[in-house]
């Protein structure tokens, strides 16, 4: 997968739009925070390909989104080698710890306890993501773990300014990040929400990284840091081991892949739901004439197919590496004509009409996505978390590694919504070693004319947000359109349409009542979508940042 770096003549470009005007060697980074972006663009400056720039990118984002991401949280990387023009995905979703165990959250009886799986040590899983960087640098980079790592380490050290998302993000887990005293004293301002421009400076999480850029895998996983690791989790009540640490390994998996009409769609695989999702909802709507609908009935379909799509998540998925998922049935034929002829043009479906599953609270302004190409064609497609806005809110003393909460994301007990309000049932339940199910869905589109590599972040709606995003890059949007498009949301329970301001008319909202929807605006947007696209014929490259971010979307020739 190695692919040999020509000396690159860099011209930068900042701006949510990007366009580069050579045909050949053009290359593209987007990413949530400028910092990180920039890093990747340092990266294939100095001769790493895609994979190099997105090990780079990780990190960076780490250290710079800690809200978002980080290296005591996982992900998924979609990549595409142009030498061989071969998908993989690299799975470094969390693990449950080995002393995890299904009714882990729950009372004497039997009811789930509040937070328990989103606050503190508890509701963390074993990471992937420094695992995942490493492996991706070895196997496929071109240049050392270090000299992708060293961007990273170096916002670690000198600090950067936070900016509104930090501050916003923090207002919401303030109480919870102030319960734990080493994540308060680096993320806090004396203990109070920092304002914009607060430099935040992380030496402890610098010398973990510099640890895993010097020894790899064991620098994390085995040794001093792993020692400090589960000292500080177990002395908090956590039950991380040692062995946890030292098992974890990645997962390289074959992505899901699904063609509508005349695009081809690659995405996340199991443990994520994403590419299942998405490919269960464009099966539907590839089997309706939608050149025949007006708008109205456009929305109304993608409504209905999106209910039903998120449904089969509910009832059908999770690790397949613990239980059977029925893969060639939900994406077969007869699978899709069924759903597709249960849809009824002129009304919806109402949820409970649909076999049960159960219901509400979704929210949704964690995790992080990045997309690359590279000047050889080589592509990453990168969603990131660590759950929750700031994870579980909790640092392991000593250490500066935020941990994720992820573990809110297996079904605590079957029909209970998660803090996105998605339920699961026995196929997302608890048990040790296993991943907890996912809507991370880093995906790639292409079409005879346009490759395109997006993402975003979002809790529940990713799902939704990078299909809308599908359906509007084989409509032929640009790259700036794509993200900045309103959007929609359903997914099964609760049973209503969310939506951005200006996703509807009000005359659509209108009609869209009189078939027996129920509305929710949000009030607000949602998502932070970040794609790179390449013109097949002429080698352009286009980026985009979504405007309801910090992001950048910087290209290079
Ligand atoms: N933690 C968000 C997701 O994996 O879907």
């Amino acid at each position: 997968m190695k692919a040999a770096q020509p000396v690159l003549r860099i011209l930068l470009f900042f701006s949510c739009l990007l366009l580069s005007s050579h045909a050949a060697g053009a290359a593209g980074v987007a990413s949530a925070h400028p910092l990180a972006t920039k890093a990747g663009i340092e990266i294939l400056e100095k001769g790493g390909n895609a994979f190099d720039a997105a090990v780079a990118v990780t990190a960076a984002i780490a250290v710079v989104e800690p809200s978002g991401s980080g290296i005591g949280g996982g992900g998924f990387w979609l990549m595409h080698d142009a030498f061989t023009g071969k998908n993989i995905m690299v799975d470094g979703r969390e693990t449950a710890p080995g002393k995890a165990h299904r009714d882990m959250y729950l009372d004497e009886a039997g009811e789930v306890i509040p937070n328990l799986s989103v606050d503190g040590p508890l509701a963390a899983g074993i990471p992937g993501e420094p695992a995942a960087i490493a492996w991706i640098s070895s196997v496929h980079g071109n240049l050392s773990l270090a000299e992708n790592l060293a961007p990273a380490i170096r916002y670690a050290e000198e600090g950067f300014a936070v900016g509104e998302h930090y501050q916003r993000l923090m207002q919401f887990r303030h109480e919870v990040v102030k319960a734990s005293p080493a994540a308060a004293a680096i993320f806090l301002d004396d203990g109070n929400v920092p304002e914009p421009g607060w430099i935040l400076r992380q030496p402890d999480l610098a010398k973990v990284l510099r640890a895993l850029a010097i020894e790899g895998f064991d620098g994390f996983y085995r040794g001093e840091v792993a020692e400090t690791l589960v000292h500080g989790v177990q002395e908090a009540g956590g039950i991380w081991t040692l062995e946890d640490l030292a098992d974890y390994r990645v997962r390289i998996r074959e992505p899901i892949e699904v063609q509508y009409r005349d695009m081809k769609v690659t995405s996340a695989a199991l443990p994520s739901s994403g590419g299942l999702v998405m490919a269960i909802a464009l099966n539907q709507l590839a089997k309706v004439e939608l050149d025949t609908l007006d708008e109205l009935a456009h929305k109304h379909v993608l409504v209905e197919t999106m209910r039903r799509a998120y449904r089969d998540r509910a009832a059908y998925m999770g690790d397949s590496d613990f239980v059977d998922v029925p893969i060639a049935r939900l994406l077969g034929d007869e699978h899709a004509t069924n759903l597709q002829q249960s849809i009824s043009i002129s009304k919806a479906t109402p949820s409970s009409d649909l076999e049960p599953v159960h219901q509400d609270n979704p929210k949704g302004s964690d995790t992080t996505h990045f997309s690359i190409i590279d000047n050889e064609g080589n592509r990453v497609s990168a969603t990131l978390s660590i759950n929750y806005p700031f994870g579980s809110g909790f640092v392991p003393p000593g250490t500066g590694v935020l941990l994720n909460d992820e573990m809110d994301d297996f079904s605590s007990k079957p029909g209970v919504p998660n803090v996105y309000g998605l339920v699961g049932n026995e196929a997302n339940a608890i048990a040790p070693g296993k991943r907890m199910l996912s809507s991370m869905s880093p995906t790639f589109l292409e079409t005879e004319d346009r490759i395109a590599v997006i993402g975003t972040p979002g809790g529940s709606r990713i799902i939704s947000m990078v299909l809308q995003g599908a359906l509007a890059f084989h409509a032929g949007a640009s790259a700036e359109k794509i993200v900045s498009k309103p959007r929609i949301h359903h997914q099964y329970l609760p049973d209503r349409i969310q939506y951005e301001p200006d996703a509807f008319t009000a005359k659509e909202i209108v009609q869209l009542y009189v078939k027996g929807h129920q509305l929710h605006p949000r009030g607000r947007t949602w998502g932070n979508m970040h794609t790179v696209i390449l013109n097949k014929a002429s080698g352009e490259i286009e980026a985009a940042s979504d405007p309801r971010g910090e992001g950048q979307a910087s290209v290079i020739e």
